[in-house]
């Protein structure tokens, strides 16, 4: 089957320190270089919710209000997988809505990690367990919200939420 997702082939999925699988770089990688491309089905928050997380577990990323890529079947699943953790320290975010690159240069063996903030708007609350010295600890689908962040990933927002984003600081 040809793979849904790309992962670039200076990248390899192995045990991370942060939770289960990680995505980590096998060799230099410039500041703004794609490191990931996701790939599968649209779905709605309803489809996802009932249908694609009780089987598959946490699949998705999210591309809209109300739209999620996703494998959709047990097959698919290993090749849409991008097994990118969550970090409060990320090194890597997104270009459009389901490009990731690398926000600055990465060195050989580094993990590959963005920070949810950038992708997500939803109502979870999840404990962070990334290690990063600036943690979060509490993680939460409204982090996008944070002026910190919006500085800190300024570019680098899936481009649902940088409209967003521009749009409640206009109204402003
Ligand atoms: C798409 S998976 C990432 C790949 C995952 N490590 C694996 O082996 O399948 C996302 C899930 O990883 C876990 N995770 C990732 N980053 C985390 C973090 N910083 N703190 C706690 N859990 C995290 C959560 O369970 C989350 O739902
Ligand atoms: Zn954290």
């Amino acid at each position: 089957m040809m793979r849904l997702s790309y992962r670039s082939p200076k990248t390899e999925v192995r045990e991370s320190k942060i939770h289960g699988r990680g995505l980590f770089a096998t060799a230099d990688i410039a500041k703004d270089e794609i490191v990931a491309v996701k790939g599968g089905h649209i779905v709605d928050r309803k489809t996802l919710r009932e249908k694609i997380t009780p089987r598959l577990g946490p699949v998705e990323i999210q591309i809209d209000d109300d739209l999620f890529i996703v494998p959709v079947t047990q097959e698919e699943r290993e090749s849409s997988m991008l097994y990118s953790n969550h970090s409060c320290d990320a090194n890597i975010g997104m270009r459009g809505e389901i490009t990731f690159v690398a926000m600055r240069n990465v060195r050989s063996g580094e993990e590959l990690t963005h920070d949810w903030a950038m992708t997500d708007d939803d109502d979870y609350f999840v404990e962070c367990k990334c290690g990063a010295p600036n943690c979060r600890k509490i993680l939460t689908g409204k982090d996008w919200q944070r002026s910190d962040l919006q500085k800190r990933y300024a570019g680098y927002f899936s481009a649902y939420l940088a409209r967003k984003i521009a749009m409640v600081n206009i109204r402003r």
